[in-house]
């Protein structure tokens, strides 16, 4: 039987919570469909910082880079707010991104029928709503250097991050970008400020190029990011994949995770480019969401964006296609049966906690697998 190795990192705050439904998953899919997933758990985050002093060890950092795939929850919270900037919880989550050279993130916002009304939009804007958003994930102000605050000697500072893309990094992330496209509606729209930043231009002409030279079957507009904003809650359903920097598609994708009803709906995927030799590429799934302290430690997180997560990964990292319909067709149909956890309650539905969420699901992906 094949064995595939999955390195979870729980993290901090709802992190834990949603990754034990996961771990749910994993017997579930073992059992039904004998698929030989072997999960091992490490630290990451404030969790990680607390037990050796980083946000993530050097030999996490390895499983990581072992892994046939690494499942991730979320980082962060207030316990760590002093600590030193270069341990701060979040930078284990940016060394996972930069060492396992994940630069295409998708975010797909899709607005289940069940969930139209939490949707802080119109039923009619958002129903039927399935867009991808492909956020650059290794480079541009995020990791661009200097980055660095300078004590100016006269009682002024100065704070200094820098934005930088080169043409190769524009050009995979564009790549993707058209292929997704014509696995989907055929359409890509490509978003950044080309009248006050010099990386806009240059994203600009590297998408325009790569299109012309190879994708002429599929259609390309651009977007001012800030009018693409806009867009995305004007009219959300005229986009197809929406293409992006590393900051604008951090924050269009918390905006498009509202058309879908709650943050906790969002899933990731991050994947690195393919091994030249097995073809294999590395791979890290995580929801959108962070480490929600407001909520954490009392059972009501909504596990559904680390449980898509784990679905995209099904699909992305070991082409189980097929398990991975169900399981989404599992999610939809206990939202369609009104069970529902707080974030995404409406009257007339039965409120839940997570595991209760997470055991629903489970036991509806069971019957599918088992059929
Ligand atoms: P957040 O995403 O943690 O929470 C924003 C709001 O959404 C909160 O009210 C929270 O309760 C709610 N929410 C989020 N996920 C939910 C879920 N699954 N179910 C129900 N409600 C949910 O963002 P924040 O409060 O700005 O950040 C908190 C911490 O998380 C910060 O330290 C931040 O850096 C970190 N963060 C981590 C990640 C990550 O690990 N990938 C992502 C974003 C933020
Ligand atoms: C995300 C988060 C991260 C980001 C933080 C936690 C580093 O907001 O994954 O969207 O800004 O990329
Ligand atoms: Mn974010």
């Amino acid at each position: 039987m094949t064995t595939r190795k999955l390195l979870l990192l729980p993290g901090d705050g709802i992190g834990p919570e949603a990754m034990a439904e996961v771990e749910k998953l994993i017997a579930a899919i073992n059992e039904e469909a004998g698929a030989g997933f072997e999960s091992e758990r490490a630290l990451v985050g404030g969790s990680a910082y607390d037990a050796h002093g980083a946000a993530i060890s050097d030999a996490d950092m390895t499983l990581a880079m072992d892994a046939d795939a690494v499942l991730f929850g979320a980082v962060g919270g207030p316990k760590w707010d002093g600590v030193p900037y270069e341990s701060r919880p979040e930078a284990g989550l940016l060394r996972l991104r930069k060492d396992m050279g994940l630069f295409a993130n998708l975010r797909p916002a899709i607005c289940y029928p069940a969930l139209a009304e939490a949707s802080s939009l119109k039923r009619e804007l958002v129903d039927g709503l399935d867009i991808l958003i492909l956020r650059e994930l290794t480079g541009g102000v995020y990791f661009g250097e200097p980055k660095e605050i300078i004590d100016l000697g006269n009682g002024q500072k100065r704070g200094v991050d820098t934005q930088v893309y080169e043409t190769y990094e524009i050009e995979r992330i564009a790549r993707a970008a058209f292929e997704l496209a014509r696995t989907r509606r055929g359409k890509v729209t490509s978003m950044e400020k080309r009248n006050v930043m010099k990386t806009g231009v240059l994203w600009n002409e590297v998408v325009t190029a790569v299109h012309g030279r190879e994708y002429p079957d599929i259609a390309l507009d651009h977007m001012l990011a800030d009018a693409g904003g806009m867009k995305l809650v004007q009219n959300p359903k005229q986009f197809d994949v929406i293409v992006t920097d590393n900051l604008f598609g951090d924050m269009l994708s918390d905006i498009a995770a509202m058309l879908t009803g709650s943050l906790g709906m969002l899933p990731s995927a991050s994947l690195g480019a393919p091994d030249e030799v097995t073809g294999k590429r590395r791979a890290l799934y995580e929801p959108v969401h962070g480490s929600a302290p407001d909520i954490a430690g009392q059972g009501l997180a909504n596990p559904i964006a680390m449980i898509a997560s784990f679905a995209m990964m099904l699909r992305y990292s070991f082409e189980m296609v097929a398990e991975a319909d169900a399981l989404e067709a599992a999610i939809a149909a206990i939202l369609d049966a009104g069970t529902r956890t707080g974030d995404i309650m409406a009257p007339g539905c039965r409120q839940v906690g997570t595991a209760e969420m997470g055991d629903a699901i489970v036991a509806a992906f069971r019957e599918r697998l088992a059929a």
